[in-house]
């Protein structure tokens, strides 16, 4: 077995009301690939920053290479060979691929102050090529897909010669491909000796890619033992005190007479939503499935108004409608839970109830005075109801973990009370406990009369929860299933149907 080279003693952090870590045990070999999990708000994410010295801890020992180690900075840190992908992008959207993974240690020609941007450039392509990305330096950043962009910046972690490496739930954005190419890359690094530490919701990466796994449980450490000891019951067990079972839906609940709701006849908008038909009905939760890139969240984006649409009508309770701006689509009582939250779903330097009430100040507003007291009592309702754990509803968004933003989302366009709701992949990045009150929750909004479209790249996900499902492959919708009649081998093969 190797060495260890990093342990963490008795870690304890406090922010104002929240006791973030209590005395936390963590320890990482050479060459070992060690998950770090536990429910939204755990703690991880906060005992990596503890790591890279992002903010001190309050108190505890961190020993690395044999030496008391206290970083005072993540650039010490990235100096002494520890590095960390983080939960959020860390990077700059203007720049250029390579300027980003070089930005702060450009290429200069010879010893003049200019930058060489063409040997920054092939140095960028030549670390893709080891790598095995397709990715052009000189592209700009923000004209990558969120999954590319993430890829960036594992290259650019990886380009640092690093000893220990911290990956914050890097896969949330990745296709299946690049996921494949993640682990590959991470199992290369691991017989060079470099650790890691993975964090992630999803329970197959661990069995698949870990070789220990340590549990976090509100702020505590649970326990850690090697991923081949543990099934995933017993880790789901371990983070929140429960077994979670996830049973498909054996039939839809949306009765034969049910009445049409939304009726969408041969939209196009872009290159991705290519004469798209479908309805959704009272009270059905509808999954749209299908591979990254099929055009699934382009044609979300285009109901709600965010997108333009080229040609095709949309009716709402049997009456066409215009939609040409989101306030349009949220007029007609549409709801958008985007599969961005950063970009689209929440201003993070607003606090809780300023983001839930966002869309629905109309309802608050009395002339020209907002009640204060109103909208935090409601907004206090739903974070109970939606178990969004926050010391109180003053607390800035950024300052929440990322499930618990998520479910700050989902608060918004409740309160808004929008019949229609599209939830772009309501669970990425949120744990299974979570998850599950999730679900129940959309099960309890359908039941109420809401109608639900729900897109998802998670095939366990799509089956347990949808009424019906259309599958779309390359902008077309190409094929529809009742739920009694899906699979997983059936949804693949309409995912994968090219015409
Ligand atoms: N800067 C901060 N100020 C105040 N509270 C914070 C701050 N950062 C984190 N917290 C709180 O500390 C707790 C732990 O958060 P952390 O981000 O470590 O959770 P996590 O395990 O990474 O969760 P997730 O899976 O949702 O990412 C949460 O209750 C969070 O709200
Ligand atoms: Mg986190």
């Amino acid at each position: 077995m190797r060495e260890i080279i990093l342990s963490m003693k008795k870690i304890d952090k406090r922010f104002a009301g929240v006791h973030a870590l209590k005395g936390v045990d963590f320890d990482l070999r050479a060459g070992e690939i060690h998950a770090l999990v536990g429910e939204n708000g755990a703690g991880k994410s906060t005992l990596m920053k503890a790591l890279t010295g992002i903010f001190p801890k309050d108190t505890g020992e961190i020993h690395y290479l044999g030496k008391l180690y206290n970083p005072r900075g993540p650039k010490e840190a990235l100096s002494r060979g520890i590095g960390i992908i983080h939960q959020e992008l860390n990077m700059m959207e203007h720049l250029t691929v390579a300027q980003n993974i070089f930005i702060g240690r450009e290429s200069t020609r010879g010893k003049s102050f200019f930058l060489d941007e063409k040997a920054q450039n092939k140095r960028a392509a030549d670390l893709f090529k080891r790598l095995n990305m397709d990715i052009d330096p000189t592209e700009k950043l923000s004209s990558l897909t969120v999954g590319k962009q993430q890829m960036v910046e594992i290259a650019k972690a990886v380009s640092h010669n690093l000893k220990v490496l911290i990956l914050d739930e890097p896969t949330a954005a990745l296709t299946e491909t690049e996921i494949n190419e993640l682990f590959s890359i991470m199992r290369d690094l691991a017989n060079k000796g470099v650790g890691m530490i993975y964090i992630s919701h999803r329970m197959d990466e661990i069995g698949k890619i870990t070789d220990r796994v340590t549990v976090l449980r509100d702020g505590e450490y649970v326990g850690t033992d090697d991923t081949s000891n543990l099934s995933k019951e017993d880790i789901i067990n371990w983070m929140v005190g429960r077994v979670i079972y996830e049973d498909p839906k054996a039939q839809s609940n949306v009765p034969a007479d049910a009445e049409t709701v939304l009726k969408v006849k041969g939209l196009n908008a872009g290159r991705l939503v290519k004469d798209v038909s479908f309805e959704l009905k009272k009270g059905e939760i509808l999954g749209f499935a299908g591979l990254m890139g099929a055009g699934r969240t382009e044609t979300a984006r285009a109901l709600f108004g965010a997108d333009k649409i080229e040609t095709g009508i949309i009716e709402i309770g049997g009456r066409p409608v215009k939609i040409s701006s989101p306030m349009d689509a949220v007029r007609h009582g549409i709801g958008y839970l985007s599969e961005d939250r950063k970009r689209y779903g929440l201003a993070v330097n607003l606090d809780v109830t300023d983001n839930s009430i966002m869309a629905s100040y109309d309802k608050y507003q009395k002339g020209l005075f907002i009640h204060e007291k109103n909208i935090d009592e409601i907004t206090e309702e739903y974070v109970n109801s939606l178990k969004i754990k926050t010391p109180s509803v003053e607390q800035l968004i950024k300052n929440l973990s990322g499930g618990n933003q998520q479910k700050v989302v989902i608060a918004k366009w409740l309160i808004k009370d929008s019949d229609i709701l599209i939830f772009d992949e309501p669970t990425r990045g949120i744990d299974v406990g979570a998850k599950s009150e999730i679900y129940t929750l959309m099960n309890e909004l359908a039941k109420a009369g809401k109608s639900i479209i729900m897109i998802s790249s998670e095939l366990t996900e799509i089956l347990r929860m949808s009424d019906r499902v259309v599958v779309m492959c390359e902008g077309r919708i190409t094929g529809e299933l009742d739920i009694k009649d899906a699979n997983q081998e059936e949804i693949m093969k309409l995912a994968t149907k090219r015409d």
